[in-house]
């Protein structure tokens, strides 16, 4: 087991984890993302998700793919939320709301690393202080977070923050799966499976409404494994509504069995697969739905409409007005924890 550092453009920094069945995950210090995800597969590495050879390729590109999202992941309506008996406007950058934390949020920062390997495990942990009024939100929020590898071939994500006056924290990652290597291929053919009786629909802007609709007799039936492209192809008014395919939260079933896998996504030709479990009551799953008029390279590809698939794990967007989907404040005297476990088999 390993772990090396490079450079990563002009200023980021490149740490990658190497296991000893020659499973390779790398993360930068550039948003706290991940990079690199690959495996040995008939003697060549295979890339499993999307990602750019620079920190500046992202600025350029797109900034959120691989990335820690935050302060709150998702929509939050008209900027706006009230956390007790107190209301904050925060900056918008989607129309009248707010995506991801806003502008320049957690994806953009360069954040403080640390490596260390330990029983049979390789980490790199990043750190982040977001100052009181970040875009708006209250509180200097310090946030942590893990990645490790070991030689089960699990790759864990592992969260963790603290704030010095009450405010909303709700982060994800935002990295996109494409087992077949190729950024240029769609994910249409993969197969997903998810534990999740129940979605979050949308309404014309987005935004969840607060309801959790039954999956059955839905597109959004994945309990039982099928192609994303039942999904791309559907003619559910939920479906067309997000250009094809699928950018919703489903509401995870609560686990029994710690053992149980939540999510899992296996490539078109079978030999590697994805198992998720999580912390996390819901996972927004998005399947790329830039259009076709996306024009955007990726290692020496054009990467496609339909090109990757993310299971963002975190609580439901609209949280902080909805709150059957869970509770995403954070007060000053507790600590935020969350975990997120993905096991590739190859
Ligand atoms: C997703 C979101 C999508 C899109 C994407 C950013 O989490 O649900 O609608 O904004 O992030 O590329």
């Amino acid at each position: 087991m390993n772990i090396v550092e490079s450079q990563f453009g002009e200023q980021a920094k490149l740490f990658t984890m190497i296991n000893d069945n020659g499973m390779q995950l790398s993360v930068t210090d550039f948003g706290a993302r991940i990079v690199h995800l690959n495996v040995p597969i008939a003697g060549t590495q295979r890339e499993l998700i999307l990602g750019f050879d620079s920190a500046e390729e992202y600025i350029t590109k797109d900034h959120y793919i691989g990335a820690t999202i935050g302060r709150v992941a998702g929509r939050i309506a008209n900027a706006s939320f009230n956390i007790g008996q107190t209301h904050y406007q925060v900056v918008k950058n989607e129309n009248n709301n707010t995506l991801h934390g806003g502008p320049d949020s957690f994806e953009m920062q360069y954040w403080q690393s640390e490596t260390s390997k330990s029983d049979g495990k390789l980490t790199t942990s990043f750190t982040h202080i977001s100052p009181d009024h970040s875009n708006g939100f209250p509180g200097n929020l310090t946030v942590k977070v893990t990645y490790t590898l070991d030689n089960n071939n699990v790759w864990r994500v592992n969260y963790e923050a603290n704030t010095d006056a009450l405010t909303l924290f709700n982060p994800t990652n935002h990295v996109y799966f494409n087992l077949t290597g190729h950024p240029s291929r769609s994910v249409a053919e993969h197969l997903l499976s998810i534990d999740a009786d129940h979605f979050a629909p949308l309404d014309d802007h987005n935004l969840t409404t607060g309801e959790a609709r039954d999956v059955s007799q839905t597109t959004f039936d994945f309990r039982t494994a099928k192609k994303v492209n039942a999904a791309i192809m559907s003619s559910e008014p939920q479906s067309l509504l997000v250009g094809g395919g699928l950018d919703h939260p489903f509401l995870l079933n609560k686990v029994v069995d710690s053992d149980a896998v939540q999510a899992r996504l296996v490539s078109p030709d079978q030999k590697v697969a994805i198992n998720m479990q999580t912390t996390a009551p819901a996972v927004v799953v998005f399947t790329a739905n830039f259009g076709d008029d996306y024009h955007v390279s990726m290692r020496e590809e054009k990467l496609l409409n339909h090109g990757g698939i993310t299971l963002e794990t975190q609580v439901a967007p609209g949280a902080e007005k909805y709150h059957s989907f869970g509770d995403i404040s954070l007060s000053e005297n507790d600590t935020y924890h969350a975990t997120t476990c993905f096991e590739i088999q190859f």
